[in-house]
Formats: structure tokens, C-alpha cells, sequence
């Protein structure tokens, strides 16, 4: 693996001129947060060795290169979801490569579906903790020290300066916002009733298919992390309704706007 890591970054860095500080990775619907990126490379991922090709729709699949709040970023449009049939080595890959090519943090975004009944449809949810209910975990096998501890400490996995700084934005520019802990389960299937109840008791905010695999893996890599989460529906009692991945685009695309500022802002202000 180290070996595969090393030379997708060596690939990389010889295709870009400026080191990227911050890794984005844009989730389900999301990707508009790119119109803003004053682009200077992108490739797709069939073009990056050892890369997995994206295949859901809504995901672009390209790893984009620019400037973003006056910051050098990289930016996955598209990421790799275990239901997609990646194992988990494979839907974290992109993260190892960013931290090889000079990344310093990562930001996410993703759609999830609300289980706090405070919540509503469109929301944005900072996320300040998470729940791995996958079946297994990325770091699972060899362990590489170059990489990361055998037993990563996940006491504080959201970096609390980002979330403050996040929370000022919002409130500077009006947005409304909730904070929360996301669960991270494979799909596809959404939530039963009963699941997304399991979800709430067990102390989830929201419930989703992603970020919980990056984030473990970036956290071994010791890179500070901030996410932010759009409700797309809600899995409350008395409120659920039938979803479609479509209905999780559309909504995600209207939110989208703001999610995006928060993010620019905070790059910015980083
Ligand atoms: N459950 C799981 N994943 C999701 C949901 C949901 O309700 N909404 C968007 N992604």
C-alpha cells in the first residue's frame, strides 16, 4: 500500500506546480463548491494510477487543483463509497495520496439523513463527532508507523478550532446551523423507521453513507479535520417520507450555496 501511495503522489506532484494545503472532498450533489476554485489542474481519476474510478451518479470522479480563499486546495469531486463495492483501503486511498502531496487538513462534505427531531430538511450540520457503524474499518490489517499509530486516539476526530470558526461564520452571515454527531452506515439502502430510531437512541444527529472511513484515516495521519453535513430528510418519527437519491441531490444542491460560503470562509480564515 505504501509503495501504491508513493507513486500515485509522485504522479501527481508532476502534473501540478503549487503543493495543496487543504484536501476537499465534495459530497453527494456537492461538487459546485468547485465553480468557485480558481482551477489550474484537474485530472480524472482513470488518468491517476492505483485511483478507483467514481461510478454513482451525481460524482464527476476528477481530483481538482487550485485556489481557494487565496489557499492552495485539492479538491475530490466524487469520492468512493463502500456500497459501491471499494473496500475500505480503497475508499480512503485519495485521502493517503493528499497527505503524500502536501495536504495539511481535510474538509468534507456529504448529505445525510436527520435523526434529532430539532432538525429539518436543508439544514446544515457541522459535524462534531461520529459512529462508525460500518462493518469494518480502514486501518484494519498491517499497520504502517510512516503512516500512523497502531491505536489512533479519536478523543477529539473534529478539529474544534475549524468548528468554532465555522460557527462564527455562520452566525456572521445569517446562516442557520446545527451541530451534531454523524453515523456512518454502508447503504445503500436508506433507514428503515426502526433503524433511524436505533440511530437517534444510540446518539447520532444524522445518519450517512460516507466520511466516517476518511476521516478515521486522516486522523491517523494525524491531519486536523472539519465536516459539514446537509440534511437531505429526515429519519424522525412522524416525518419520514419515501427518499430517492434524487430527492438527496435536489435538496443537497439548494443548501449547497451556503455550505459552500462556510467553507470558503473558513479556508480563508485558516
Ligand atoms: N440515510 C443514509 N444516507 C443518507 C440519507 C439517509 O437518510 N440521506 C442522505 N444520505
Amino acid at each position: 500500500m505504501l509503495e501504491k501511495i508513493k507513486q500515485t503522489a509522485a504522479f501527481i506532484t508532476s502534473k501540478i506546480s503549487e503543493k495543496p494545503q487543504l484536501g476537499i472532498i465534495l459530497g453527494t450533489g456537492l461538487g459546485g463548491l468547485v465553480n468557485e476554485i480558481e482551477i489550474k489542474h484537474s485530472l480524472s481519476y482513470e488518468e491517476i494510477p492505483n485511483f478507483p474510478v467514481s461510478t454513482v451518479e451525481g460524482h464527476k470522479g476528477r481530483l481538482i487543483f487550485g485556489v481557494l480563499g487565496g489557499k492552495n486546495v485539492v479538491a475530490m469531486q466524487g469520492r468512493f463509497h463502500f456500497y459501491e463495492g471499494y473496500n475500505m483501503q480503497e475508499v480512503t486511498f485519495p485521502v493517503r495520496v493528499m497527505k503524500y502531496i502536501g495536504v495539511e487538513r481535510m474538509i468534507v462534505s456529504n448529505a445525510s439523513g436527520g435523526v434529532n427531531p430539532d432538525f429539518e430538511v436543508g439544514d446544515l450540520m457541522i459535524i462534531n463527532d461520529q459512529i462508525n457503524l460500518m462493518p469494518t474499518n480502514p486501518l484494519i490489517g498491517k499497520n504502517y508507523p510512516e503512516l500512523g499509530p497502531r491505536f489512533p486516539d479519536m478523543s477529539e476526530t473534529y478539529d474544534k478550532p475549524m468548528i468554532e470558526m465555522a460557527i462564527k461564520i455562520a452566525k456572521e452571515n445569517n446562516i442557520k446551523y446545527q451541530l451534531g454527531a454523524y453515523a456512518a452506515v454502508t447503504g445503500p439502502c436508506f433507514e428503515t423507521p426502526a433503524e433511524y430510531r436505533y440511530m437517534r437512541v444510540i446518539g447520532a444527529d444524522a445518519v450517512g453513507m460516507s466520511t466516517v472511513p476518511e476521516i478515521i484515516v486522516a486522523r491517523h495521519m494525524g491531519l486536523p479535520c472539519f465536516a459539514i453535513s446537509i440534511i437531505t430528510d429526515l429519519g424522525v418519527t412522524g416525518k419520514i417520507v419515501e427518499v430517492t437519491h434524487k430527492d438527496v441531490i435536489d435538496v443537497a444542491s439548494i443548501a449547497e450555496p451556503k455550505m459552500t460560503l462556510i467553507i470558503k470562509e473558513l479556508i480563508a480564515a485558516l
